[in-house]
């Protein structure tokens, strides 16, 4: 088996505020990230996907196919928007870097050309980076 990773960027604002939680409980958990006017990350998604070569082409996946799925289905919709309003697939979810990772699986997991979505990791910041490997 071998894995292939496909790195793509977007830039976008957010809020992390729980709607259920108190201004105070809100502060608490998420700090300034609960700010009410939001404020903007440069994303870093990396998308891996595993699996044989294929005998004729040498690829477990072709780049660029991969590129133009990630590109139409995740990050065209995601640069430049504000992740709490403008995101049909994070409609309802507090956009934390772990929620989009599972969010953006979920959108690429049935449009993988060939072999199988094996990671989604989304870097938020310089130090924080999640990563999303399908389950629970
Ligand atoms: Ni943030």
């Amino acid at each position: 088996m071998v894995s292939v990773t496909r790195r793509e960027t977007f830039s976008a604002s957010h809020r992390l505020y729980n709607p259920v939680f108190s201004e105070e409980q809100n502060r608490a958990v998420f700090d300034k990230c609960a700010n009410p006017n939001g404020h903007g990350h440069n994303y870093v998604l990396e998308v891996t996907v595993t699996g044989t070569p294929d005998p004729a082409t040498g690829y477990v996946v072709d780049l660029k196919e991969l590129k133009r799925i990630i590109r139409a289905e995740v990050t065209d919709k995601l640069d430049h928007r504000n992740l709490n309003m403008d995101v049909e697939f994070l409609r309802n979810v507090i956009p934390t870097a772990e929620n989009i990772a599972v969010a953006i699986w979920r959108v690429l997991e049935s449009k993988i050309p060939s072999g199988v979505l094996s990671c989604v990791r989304l870097r938020e910041t310089e130090n924080n980076v999640v990563e999303y490997r399908g389950g629970q």
